[in-house]
């Protein structure tokens, strides 16, 4: 019982001192993922998916977009661990123009997209990164200012241009992006619309930023997935017609076809 006496009087300031930053800590919370992927999509690759959910409804511009900034975790597991906040279109009214533009769905409409977006992964970010929707979507619009146009002047300047038949080392697109932000970019790619012979097109670019998205961190290799040589397709190769399945408007334009071809019939039968 002698030496818990001699620890007594050093140890109570350092206790109070390990109190108060536990206590700091638990007031704040730790941030429960590592970093942020600021994912961009290069939109004539989006439409040469082979998965017909994704069929483009839209037409494909040569401009990446983006797909998602979502809170991510070095090790691979996904965060889960705060969020539920419901989205609020609303809120984001301020800055709808701009997301229109940066953050277009290819296939159905935008804000559907954003509510998926915000759900599966924004709302991780709630009271970490960022305090608001407004200003995690915000933050995105303010990364797709600053790179997506740059990205793609990246590639060009290193004689990096779309094509749909010459293939691209996936390295010399990394490596350029690398060397003009001195951190390491992922890459993802999909397979080729209908392919049969395994090629790869470049779907996405992925930067990689802190837990707020203002400082450009690099990625982990790990989430890399793209082989050797790859194609940077100069257009969508699938055709931008709404998909045929029967959807609201696709049955409307059914109906309405129906309809005109009866016309057409009746007026064909009086003329006769
Ligand atoms: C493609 O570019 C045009 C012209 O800038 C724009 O109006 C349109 O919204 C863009 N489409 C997509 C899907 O981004
Ligand atoms: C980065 O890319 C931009 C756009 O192509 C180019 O103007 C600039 O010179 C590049 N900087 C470096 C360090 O590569």
């Amino acid at each position: 019982m002698e030496s818990p006496k001699v620890l007594n009087q050093p140890a109570t300031p350092i206790l109070i001192f390990f109190l108060t930053i536990s206590l700091m800590f638990s007031v704040s919370g730790a941030v429960p993922y590592d970093y942020m992927q600021y994912v961009v999509q290069w939109q004539p690759a989006v439409c040469s998916n082979p998965l017909s959910y994704k069929r483009c409804t839209k037409l494909a511009n040569q401009s990446f977009t983006i797909h998602g900034l979502w809170p991510s975790n070095y090790n691979g597991a996904s965060v889960t661990q705060q969020g539920g906040q419901a989205f609020d279109i609303n809120e984001l009214s301020p800055i709808k123009p701009q997301l229109d533009k940066c953050w277009p769905s290819m296939f159905r409409e935008n804000d559907e997209f954003w509510r998926q977006e915000w759900s599966t992964h924004g709302t991780y970010s709630l009271n970490y990164g960022f305090s608001s929707q407004l200003e995690y979507f915000d933050q995105a619009v303010e990364l797709c200012n600053s790179y997506n146009d740059w990205i793609g002047d990246i590639l060009k300047t290193n004689g990096i241009n779309p094509s749909d038949s010459t293939p691209v080392k996936s390295t010399d697109i990394a490596d350029a992006i690398y060397y003009n932000f001195s951190k390491s970019p992922a890459l993802r790619c999909s397979k080729r619309d209908g392919s049969v012979d395994g090629r790869k097109n470049l779907l996405e670019v992925v930067l990689c930023f802190n837990v707020n998205g203002e400082d450009m961190v690099d990625c982990p290799r790990a989430i890399s997935a793209c082989p050797s040589y790859i194609y940077f397709l100069s257009s969508a190769t699938e055709s931008s017609a709404p998909p045929s399945s029967a959807t609201g408007s696709s049955a409307t334009d059914t109906f309405q076809s129906a309809l005109s071809w009866a016309l057409a019939a009746l007026l064909l039968h009086v003329a006769i």
